[in-house]
């Protein structure tokens, strides 16, 4: 996106007068669903698709928020009383409350922003919003002492204090730490991190979305969440030291197959074998051996069908067609429910897989997948 799209209607919107730009992305992850709030590893990058905001403090105690993309305008104080209806402009009162309990002195400010990071995708369009402003906020009235692990939970602040999804840290952290051409491995219980260059010869990083939105996916994530602490809990009785899924093992875990609920049980084994899968990954990665990274991949699929149960017909059978077309590996990402898969393909078999899935959805499920060629790119940061 270029700046003079949002400029030139940040202008026309308000007074004539120009603010500065910023910009935050969405993200991939390759391997580590529903590890993060469990204590485990992630393995996300940034994508060079995200938010752009233009923002220029006002002089009032009201921000004035604009949407480009739809062609919505929402009004709000910056009091805990003041909170919006509209659901995007939630996102950003949660980030300058968030900014405010942190220290920093919020004050009026006009916006537009805009996006191509496709929504309800699994892409984490949210978090590139929120990060977009927890940058934008800390440079403007905050003099940047704010610092980029804490913007990033601002950002997770929000979603549970104003959005209602209790999410991990993955997305906002990969949102604000991005950097071109580098994923990263996020240990997400003592918070270290490293890059890893990731440019597989031979292979490209494809995501089919599948379309399906992701809308009524927040009260499922929750509950999955709280199958998780459930297991914790029991678990805690017997081994103290127990603090998230992270520190328990398949063989403790087998301890309380008889006192957990059943579905409880099958969410836990998913998690603790996830996390091993994610270190599996990194060894894999490190010797080059693309093919244990895909079957990893499908292992994830699996779990996460299966087990986890936050896939869903169109994902599963995005899925299997990748399977059959011999894609090295494939798995629905992110939070599930809808959105896209993630596949490594071999760079010859691109076009067939491509124009494959294309064919074979539309006659199964009547829609039009959509393709997007990963690109792994930088994170939040100001433009202008
Ligand atoms: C959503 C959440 C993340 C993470 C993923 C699943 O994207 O926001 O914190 O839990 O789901 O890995």
């Amino acid at each position: 996106m270029e700046i003079e799209y949002v400029r030139s209607r940040f202008i026309k919107h308000f007074d004539g007068l120009t603010g500065a730009v910023y910009t935050s992305p969405g993200r991939v992850n390759l391997i580590g669903e529903h590890t993060d709030y469990n204590g485990g590893f992630v393995f996300p990058g940034a994508v060079d698709k995200g938010i752009m905001a233009e923002i220029r403090p006002n002089g009032t105690d009201k921000v004035k928020a604009y949407s480009i993309d739809m062609k919505d305008y929402v009004e709000f104080g910056l009091n805990e009383e003041d909170a919006p209806r509209t659901s995007w402009a939630r996102y950003i009162f949660g980030v300058c409350r968030e900014m405010i309990k942190r220290g920093v002195e919020v004050k009026g400010f006009n916006t537009a922003f805009a996006g191509d990071v496709p929504l309800g995708a699994g892409m984490s369009s949210s978090a590139a919003l929120e990060s977009t402003y927890a940058f934008a906020l800390n440079d403007l009235f905050g003099d940047n002492k704010i610092d980029k692990f804490e913007l990033a939970k601002v950002g997770q602040a929000t979603e549970h204090n104003y959005c209602g999804v209790k999410c991990g840290i993955m997305d906002q952290f990969a949102s604000v730490f991005g950097k071109k051409g580098s994923l990263m491995r996020l240990d997400c219980r003592s918070m270290e991190y490293k890059y890893y260059p990731f440019n597989p010869q031979g292979y490209k990083l494809v995501l089919v979305d599948s379309v399906v939105k992701h809308e009524l996916a927040s009260s499922a994530y929750n509950k999955r969440r709280e199958s998780c602490e459930n297991v914790v809990a029991e678990l805690k009785k017997t081994h103290p030291e127990v603090e998230f899924l992270r520190d328990v093992t398949p063989e403790m875990l087998a301890e309380v197959k008889d006192v957990v609920s059943e579905e409880d049980y099958m969410r836990a084994e998913y998690v603790i074998e996830e996390i091993q899968r994610v270190l599996d990954v990194c060894d894999a990665l490190e010797q080059g051996d693309y093919e244990t990274v895909g079957q990893k991949m499908y292992e994830t699929h699996q779990g996460m069908s299966k087990l986890y149960e936050v896939s869903c017909d169109e994902l599963d059978f995005l899925n299997d067609v990748a399977f059959d077309c011999g894609v090295t590996g494939s798995r629905v990402m992110g939070g599930g429910f809808g959105g896209c898969t993630i596949n490594l393909v071999k760079e010859e078999l691109y076009s067939t897989f491509v124009s494959e899935v294309r064919k074979r959805y539309f006659e199964v499920f009547g829609k039009r997948c959509k393709i997007y060629d990963v690109v792994i790119g930088d994170g939040a940061r100001r433009l202008d």
